[in-house]
């Protein structure tokens, strides 16, 4: 049974990733500084699996942490999620930023180094394409950042890149997400954003619930469909498994590569706003408002090459991405707590 250590773990994407793992019948290690979670994510992926993860609350940040990690378990190869992800507070405190996505990026790479772990699964972002000059994107399109947060994306993937150079031995997969969103179909784990949501349809499941008063459509004056911003949203399982494939394909391969993990197709804000009233059976009332600065107007992946090099596909359309997004909203209206 192969060991894969998941770096943030217990958050959105970490966790769902962790479940498919697990029923896939590998081990997982979580570690986590808990910032943006709880530990009460591990019961609930016990209660899906019936595993309860071994977990570590360290830090990334925490160099002779890793290195006890990697000495204590014969880790097979890490997927790496932890890191700050909001972009509208990357350009606020840029300097946090960059010293927990890349410092704290260094860190593992220089402990898996260190322990002869050399197979890397990476949590990289579509916001690396910065405004593409046309959709579909692919992955050989220009790359450039317009915040804190996706620069930390660039330099990181730079970072790997350089080591597959230094050490043909390593095998790195750069994984560009698209938009995820939804839950397991448990509806036991899900998205909990600290706050106001910034994102889309975490705005939406918490106006359904009544939590939220409207929701605020940023501009629609765009050249799209009905004038609103268009993105390719992908369901959360469906970017789980595609982590999957490409652990797969990093155990039978070496080099680093960069794969879109998107559905190819884009939907607007207000299609979107459609598509969770059909699921919740409510109306969302929304405001049109001013265009929301870094906002570009059209955004969807090119899905070809994960399907050749991968051979994943999403399965799962924006129905039921809303239908899994609000089972989950409507049993945890206030999220999973987080740390105290
Ligand atoms: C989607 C659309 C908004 C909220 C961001 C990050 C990206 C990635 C995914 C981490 C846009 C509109 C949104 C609202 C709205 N995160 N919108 N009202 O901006 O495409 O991507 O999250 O990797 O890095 O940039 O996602 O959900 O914020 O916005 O009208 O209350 O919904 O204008 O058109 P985005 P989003």
């Amino acid at each position: 049974m192969k060991t894969i250590l998941v770096t943030g773990g217990t958050g959105y994407i970490g966790s769902h990733t962790t479940v498919e793992l697990i029923q896939a019948g590998y081990q997982v290690i979580i570690l986590d500084n808990l910032y943006n979670s709880s530990r009460e994510v591990l019961k609930r992926i016990q209660a899906i699996t019936g595993v309860l993860p071994k977990f570590y609350e360290k830090d990334l940040l925490d160099p002779a942490a890793l290195q006890m990690v990697f000495k204590e378990n014969a880790i097979d190869a890490v997927i790496h999620f932890a890191g700050y992800k909001a972009v509208g507070e990357s350009v606020e405190i840029p300097l946090t930023y960059y010293q927990n996505n890349i410092a704290g990026s260094l860190n593992l790479y220089e402990a898996m180094k260190e322990a002869g772990c050399r197979k890397l699964v990476f949590s990289s972002s579509a916001t690396v394409y910065g405004n593409p000059q046309s959709v579909p994107i692919r992955e050989d399109f220009p790359l450039s950042t317009t915040n804190p947060y996706g620069t930390t994306k660039l330099f990181n993937e730079r970072i790997l890149e350089d080591l597959c150079i230094s050490d043909p031995s390593w095998s790195v997969l750069l994984l560009r997400y698209f938009n995820p969103i939804g839950a397991h179909p448990s509806g036991l784990i899900g998205e909990t954003p600290n706050g106001i949501p910034n994102n889309l349809v975490p705005y939406i499941a918490q106006v359904a619930t009544g939590k939220r008063e409207f929701l605020r459509v940023w501009g629609n004056d765009y050249d799209t469909v009905d004038g609103t911003g268009v993105r390719d949203y992908i369901h959360v399982v469906d970017l789980a498994q595609g982590h999957l494939k490409a652990l797969e394909y990093a155990f039978s391969h070496t080099g680093a590569e960069t794969v879109n993990l998107g559905t190819g197709n884009g939907y607007s804000v207000l299609q979107v706003k459609n598509a969770f009233e059909k699921a919740c059976g409510k109306e969302i009332p929304y405001q049109i408002m001013e265009r929301r600065p870094g906002d570009i107007a059209i955004c969807y992946a090119d899905t070809a090459k994960a399907k050749k090099l991968l051979g994943w596909n999403a399965r799962y359309g924006i129905d039921e991405m809303c239908r899994d997004s609000w089972n989950f909203q409507s049993k945890n209206p206030n999220g999973i707590e987080k740390a105290q």
